[in-house]
């Protein structure tokens, strides 16, 4: 008998997901971000799902491409931290990947290549820095680096940024962030790529030729106050069980540590899931879960692969009774704040020892 825990994966919901964020903007071509292993939904099956659908895959760096060409899938796939070392420039053609230039080290390998006539155009787009200052060439070297690397800047570069605060949609940065690129390159440029999810969802001016989402797909929203003008469904949903059940007396103490004490008499489940699965060992004492659709919260440390939580409250719970840790009913975005965190770590951070089951 295998262990219950899970993580179900919806991949209807991710359909919908899907064609309900193509709708806000479609002129758009679609890259789906499937990087962190489609953030541990499952990159194949995340892939093959929308092979008919997604004009473009996107991974972080060159290692999460392999696996996607092994299962046959063959769209260009989009590498968002360009190569690492100039010998992964190598397997461009032999891949089919778009490399995302982002320093000028990296304009030089490829625009070599290209002189050389070992690669053509289509395997590079390059990345500029409109304020987020992680990745990106400057804005203000646009006219020197044109010039000094004439094989990679082309009418039909796609060229691309990505912005800091699109999840705040109140915040007028991000409208800066974009004017600042486009009077740079929009006469100089016919191909662009600013939006992500949040982008895609609140700031229709970023809607440019190519779209790059993630999280949405995966249907958690990407603001933290949830206001999603989009019907999002979840796609991953975190099941577990309860393993062992005692009543405790007021004063008797819960986990390692002893750090939560009961105040009354109390009921306790032992959930089989723990830091080891990916549920974060930081979780704080009153974080949600449901017991066959009831609140139960969790009490004392989160073990390596147990939870306890205080069901006092929740009638007919025995073992055996099922637990959904984020999901249809609970959204990962509320446990997620309850922790501190967001609801991109929980899903990535689910690891390998949670087996995915794949729903229709
Ligand atoms: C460059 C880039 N574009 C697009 C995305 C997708 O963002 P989101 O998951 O918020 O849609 C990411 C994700 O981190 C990214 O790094």
């Amino acid at each position: 008998m295998a262990r219950y825990t899970h993580a179900s994966i919806d991949l209807g919901a991710l359909k919908h997901n899907f064609a309900a964020m193509s709708s806000c903007a479609p002129n758009s071509k679609q890259v789906v971000v499937v990087k962190a292993d489609a953030y541990g939904n499952g990159a194949l099956a995340v892939a093959n799902c929308l092979r008919d659908e997604a004009d473009m895959f996107a991974v972080a760096f060159l290692d999460e491409v392999f696996e996607l060409r092994e299962a046959g899938i063959t769209q260009p796939i989009l590498v968002l931290q360009g190569p690492h070392q100039e010998q992964e420039c190598e397997l461009s053609k032999v891949l089919n990947v778009v490399w995302m230039l982002h320093v000028e080290q990296q304009l030089n390998w490829i625009n070599k290549r290209i002189a050389n006539n070992e690669l053509d155009e289509s395997h590079h787009w390059v990345k500029f820095d409109t304020g987020m200052h992680r990745l990106g060439l400057m804005i203000e070297d646009y006219q020197q680096l044109a010039e000094a690397y004439p094989h990679i800047f082309h009418k039909n570069t796609v060229i691309a940024t990505h912005l800091a605060t699109a999840d705040e949609p109140d915040n007028n940065a991000s409208s800066i962030a974009i004017n600042k690129f486009m009077n740079v390159m929009s006469q100089r440029h016919d191909c662009l790529s600013i939006a992500n999810s949040a982008a895609n969802i609140c700031l229709p001016d970023s809607a440019k030729m190519w779209n790059r989402m993630g999280i949405s797909l995966y249907g958690s929203s990407p603001f933290e106050n949830n206001e999603v003008a989009v019907l999002l469904k979840p796609v991953m949903q975190l099941n577990s069980e309860v393993i062992a059940l005692r009543t405790i007396a007021a004063g008797e103490s819960v986990g390692y540590g002893a750090t939560w004490t009961a105040k009354q008499t109390s009921v306790i489940a032992t959930v089989a899931i723990g830091y080891a699965d990916g549920y974060p060992r930081h979780a704080p004492i009153g974080t949600p879960a449901l017991f066959e659709g009831k609140v139960g919260t969790l009490v004392g440390r989160v073990s390596m692969d147990m939870l306890t939580f205080d069901v006092t409250d929740i009638e007919n719970i025995e073992i055996g009774t099922k637990v959904e840790l984020w999901g249809k009913n609970l959204p990962i975005n509320e446990v997620a704040k309850k922790i501190g965190t967001i609801g991109y770590e929980l899903m990535t951070r689910i690891s390998k020892r949670v087996p995915r089951k794949f729903v229709e």
